[in-house]
C-alpha cells in the first residue's frame, strides 16, 4: 500500500480535473448541485419536530447556500476570505453534513484530501489550492515543504496535520451510499487512510505508549488554546518579545495579514501569531522529523482531544475495513489496541489534560479537549458520567454548550478563537460521544441547544460567544453549516 499509487489511483476523483492557475469555470468544473435531501434521499424524514419550522428551514437553506458558495471546485474552503483553501478537518465535517444532501459529492470531499497525501503517509493540514487567487496568512512560502521534504507530495501542502478525523468521515459517508457503491468508495479510500494511520504511529509515536504527540497548535485543531501557547511561548523571536515586553503589540497588529477579514481581536494575539510563524521556520528547518525536531528540543505534546479523535478514528477504520472485507495490517491493529487501552487512563489525573511528551507531566490547563474523551467512547461508564456531569457544570455549559475554556479561567474571553467560544464542530463531536456512551436525554440538550445557537444567529459562524450567543469569527464557515445540517437531518 504505497501512498504514491494511493493517490495516483485518484485518477476519476473530484481532484484530478484541477489545473494549476486554471479558473474552476475555464476548467469545466461545474459547482455540485447540492439537491435538497427529499430528492436526494427518498423517504428521508429530513427534521425532527422541534426543529421543524420557519426558524429552521431559512437557516437550512442558508448552511446549503455556505456549501455552495464555499465549493473550490470539487472540495470545500472553509471560509473563502480566512481560510480560502482545504482543511483536513474541516473537509471532515463538511462531508458528514454534504452526505445528507449530496453523497457523491462528499464521498469527493474526502478523496480530494487524499491528493495531498505525502509519500509518507502523513495528510497534512492545509492542502493548498493554486487556482484560487485570495491571499492567506500562512502560505506555501511560509511551509517550504517542496523544499524541505526529500519526497514532496504532488500538491503543495502545510506540513503538518490536523485531528484525524477522516475515518470517521469515511464511515459516515459510507453508511449513506448504497451497499455497492460504499464497497467501492471503501476500496479506495482504504489504502490512504491506513497508510495515514500507519504514519501517525510511525512518526508520533515511536516509543508505543499508544499516544501520539503532535507538534504545531495548528494539529490540535485549537489554535490559541492556552496549553500550546505557554508551550511555544519561549521560542518567541527576539523582535516580538520586545514588543511584549514593551505592552506595545499594536506594532505587530499592523503586520499581521490575518486580520482583514475578522476582527483582530477575535483572533489568535499578535505576538502569539508571530511566534507560531518561528516555529513553523523550526519545523521546515529540521524537515518535519519527529526525531530531528525532539532533538531540537521543539514541543511535542499528547494531545487529549487529538488522541480522542484517534481512538475513535481507529474504531471507524476498523469497520470500514471489515466492511470491505480487507485486513488491516497486525501492527497496527496492534498499535490501535495500545491507545484504546492508553487511553482509558485519561482520567487518572483528574480532568482529562494534554501531556508533554518530552517530560510525561500533565499540563494545568483544563480546556474543552478534554471532554472529547467522551467522543473517544472507551471510557467506563462512571468516568464518562462524570465527565458528562462537569460538562453541563455552569463553570462550562451557559445556554450553548461548553466554552472552549471554563468561565473562570484567567485567559477566558468570549469571543476570542479558543479562548472561550463555543464551537459547533466541537458540539458534534461531544452529541456524538454522549449518545454512543448511552447519555441520549444530555446528547439532545446539547444537539438542541446548537441548533438554536446557529438558527437564532442567522449565520453559520465559526464560533459563538457562551455568553450571548453572538457570532464571532469567519461569517459563513463551512464547517458549522456542515454540522448545522447533519444535527438536523441525522436523527
Ligand atoms: C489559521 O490560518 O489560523 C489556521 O487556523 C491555521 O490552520
Amino acid at each position: 500500500m504505497t501512498t504514491t499509487e494511493d493517490t495516483s489511483s485518484l485518477g476519476t476523483g473530484p481532484f484530478r480535473a484541477v489545473q494549476k492557475g486554471v479558473p474552476s469555470e475555464r476548467r469545466g468544473i461545474t459547482p455540485p448541485a447540492i439537491t435538497p435531501p427529499a430528492q436526494a434521499r427518498p423517504g428521508h424524514r429530513a427534521e425532527t419536530r422541534e426543529t421543524a419550522g420557519p426558524g429552521v428551514e431559512t437557516a437550512r437553506a442558508r448552511a446549503l447556500d455556505v456549501l455552495r458558495a464555499n465549493d473550490g471546485g470539487g472540495f470545500t474552503r472553509p471560509s473563502a476570505r480566512l481560510y480560502p483553501h482545504q482543511w483536513l478537518w474541516d473537509s471532515c465535517f463538511v462531508a458528514i453534513g454534504l452526505r445528507h444532501v449530496d453523497v457523491e459529492r462528499a464521498a469527493g470531499e474526502v478523496l480530494s484530501l487524499f491528493v495531498g497525501q505525502w509519500p509518507s503517509g502523513m495528510l497534512p493540514h492545509i492542502r493548498f489550492c493554486p487556482a484560487i487567487g485570495e491571499p492567506y496568512h500562512a502560505d506555501p512560502g511560509l511551509w517550504g515543504v517542496r523544499d524541505a521534504v526529500e519526497a514532496p507530495p504532488v500538491v503543495e501542502t502545510s506540513g503538518v496535520t490536523q485531528p484525524p478525523l477522516v475515518a470517521e468521515a469515511v464511515a459516515r459517508v459510507g453508511a449513506a451510499m448504497p451497499a455497492r457503491r460504499r464497497l467501492a468508495f471503501y476500496r479506495r479510500v482504504l489504502p490512504g487512510l491506513v497508510a495515514y494511520h500507519e504514519w501517525l504511529y510511525r512518526e508520533r509515536d515511536p516509543e508505543n505508549t499508544g499516544l501520539v504527540s503532535v507538534v504545531h497548535p495548528w494539529e490540535s485543531g485549537m489554535d490559541d488554546t492556552p496549553p500550546w501557547s505557554d508551550a511555544v511561548r519561549d521560542l518567541a523571536p527576539a523582535k516580538v518579545r520586545a514588543v511584549r515586553d514593551a505592552g506595545d503589540l499594536d506594532v505587530l497588529e499592523g503586520l499581521r495579514r490575518d486580520n482583514k477579514a475578522v476582527p483582530a481581536q477575535e483572533r489568535i494575539a499578535a505576538d502569539e501569531l508571530f511566534t507560531l510563524y518561528e516555529l513553523t521556520g523550526r519545523l521546515r528547518a529540521v524537515r518535519y522529523r519527529f526525531d530531528e525536531l525532539r532533538a531540537a528540543g521543539l514541543p511535542s505534546i499528547r494531545d487529549v482531544g487529538f488522541n480522542a479523535v484517534l481512538v475513535r478514528a481507529n474504531r471507524q477504520l476498523e469497520t470500514v475495513a471489515a466492511d470491505a472485507g480487507l485486513e488491516l495490517p497486525t501492527g497496527l491493529l496492534r498499535a490501535m489496541r495500545t491507545t484504546r487501552d492508553a487511553f482509558r487512563n485519561v482520567l487518572a489525573g483528574g480532568f482529562p489534560r494534554h501531556q508533554d511528551a518530552r517530560t510525561g507531566r500533565l499540563l494545568p490547563d483544563e480546556t474543552v479537549a478534554g471532554f472529547l474523551a467522551l467522543y473517544a467512547g472507551v471510557l467506563p461508564p462512571e468516568q464518562a458520567g462524570r465527565l458528562a456531569g462537569q460538562l453541563f457544570d455552569a463553570r462550562w455549559t451557559g445556554r450553548y454548550g461548553p466554552a472552549s475554556l471554563p468561565f473562570d479561567a484567567p485567559a477566558f474571553d468570549p469571543g476570542r478563537y479558543w479562548r472561550g467560544p463555543v464551537w459547533p464542530m466541537v458540539n458534534w463531536l461531544l452529541v456524538d460521544g454522549l449518545r454512543r456512551s448511552g447519555r441520549v436525554a444530555e446528547a439532545r440538550r446539547l444537539r438542541d441547544e446548537t441548533v438554536e445557537l446557529v438558527v437564532r444567529s442567522g449565520r453559520t459562524y465559526e464560533y459563538y460567544s457562551p455568553v450571548d450567543g453572538g457570532g464571532h469569527g469567519a461569517p459563513d464557515f463551512a464547517p458549522t453549516a456542515a454540522v448545522f445540517l447533519d444535527m438536523i437531518y441525522a436523527e
